[in-house]
């Protein structure tokens, strides 16, 4: 029986994390959270098979207290949106940096085994070519984008000062049930999907041509949960995303399609710290794991506006 902490467990990404441990024969669940962003209703059907601590990651004598007996930690807890990070540096300064920090350092003292790292796509910034590649110079173009790469320096540096076996991943542009719409930050298949069913028209910062790697966020869990065993990985970092870009446009066009209507964008300014375009080389990625997406745009999309249309 192996115990596994979920930081961020009550949040978007880490409820799905939490669920598909569930899937583990075995597996004990503690999820961390100060619930922030994070939500119990996120948990609801999984909650009595799992422990849900109420705490502040930075918080380290309490995080040894509750990593110990831990095999790995997931460490998914972060205040995300780049916008935010430029309109209010502090509060994510210190939960996406210091709180990382924090994390690492407790899980060595508290003999945890591995640390599963939510790393961002927003690293690579602006780049000349497509796809992007781990080995390409990261250039982040805000501080969302820094803060989380400082978390990936402290993974490499944790493995190779400490031995603490740490893996990171690169999300790309993570969608699906249970993203929270409701913030002027909140990710923007998010807000189309809210926007989608109020039958009200988008707005898209921009032409509507950059391009994002969308990942399914089930995709994202079951890839999440496998680097916690994975061989070789120790250290690393990986991309994570389909290998996919998408438009905006092209996004809100199968949404419009799927609900069977018409509703022109309103197009404003572009979003300071907005990258252009982004697409995952995953080469790194199928050479050292067997998981593969399931889920295509149109069929994540579908599942996400089903899961939308029946919560709201
Ligand atoms: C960035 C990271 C992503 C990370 C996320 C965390 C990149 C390429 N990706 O996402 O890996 O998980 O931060 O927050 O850096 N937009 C609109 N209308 C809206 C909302 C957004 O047009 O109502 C636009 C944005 O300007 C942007 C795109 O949609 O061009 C995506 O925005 P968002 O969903 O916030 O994610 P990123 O900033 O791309």
């Amino acid at each position: 029986m192996a115990k596994y902490i979920v930081t961020g467990g009550a949040g978007f990404i880490g409820s799905a994390t939490v669920r598909q441990l569930l899937k583990v024969p075995g597996a004990e669940v503690v999820a961390v959270d100060n619930l922030f962003s994070g939500k119990r209703a996120n948990l609801a059907e999984v909650m009595e098979r799992i422990s849900l601590v109420v705490a502040d990651i930075r918080d380290h004598e309490n995080m040894v207290k509750h990593f110990r007996g831990a095999d790995v930690v997931f460490h998914l807890a972060a205040i995300p949106s780049v916008p935010r990070s430029i309109s209010d540096p502090v509060p994510s300064h210190e939960v996406n940096a210091n709180g990382c920090f924090s994390v690492l350092r407790a899980a060595k003292d508290a003999g945890v085994r591995r640390v599963v790292y939510a790393a961002s796509s927003s690293a690579y910034g602006d780049t000349d070519v497509l796809p992007k590649v781990e080995t390409m110079r990261p250039l982040p173009k805000s501080p969302y984008a820094v803060q989380k790469l400082l978390g990936e320096h402290y993974m490499a540096v944790f493995h190779s000062c400490f031995g603490l076996e740490t893996v990171s991943l690169r999300y790309f542009n993570v969608y699906g049930p249970r993203q929270d719409p409701s913030s002027a930050y909140s990710g923007v298949i998010s807000v189309f999907m809210k926007c989608l069913l109020a039958r009200e028209s988008p707005t898209i910062y921009g032409d509507g041509e950059q391009t994002r790697d969308f990942t399914y966020v089930e995709d994202v869990a079951a890839l999440t949960v496998e680097a916690a065993h994975a061989d070789g990985v120790a250290g690393g970092l990986f991309n994570a995303g389909n290998g996919n870009r998408y438009t905006l446009n092209q996004v809100w066009a199968v949404l419009q399609q799927l609900e069977g209507l018409v509703l022109p964008p309103v197009y404003s300014g572009s979003r300071p710290g907005d990258v252009r375009d982004s697409q995952a080389d995953v080469t790194a990625l199928r050479a050292a794991f067997s998981f593969r997406p399931q889920f295509g745009i149109e069929d994540g999309l579908r599942r996400t506006l089903e899961w939308y249309r029946a919560s709201s």
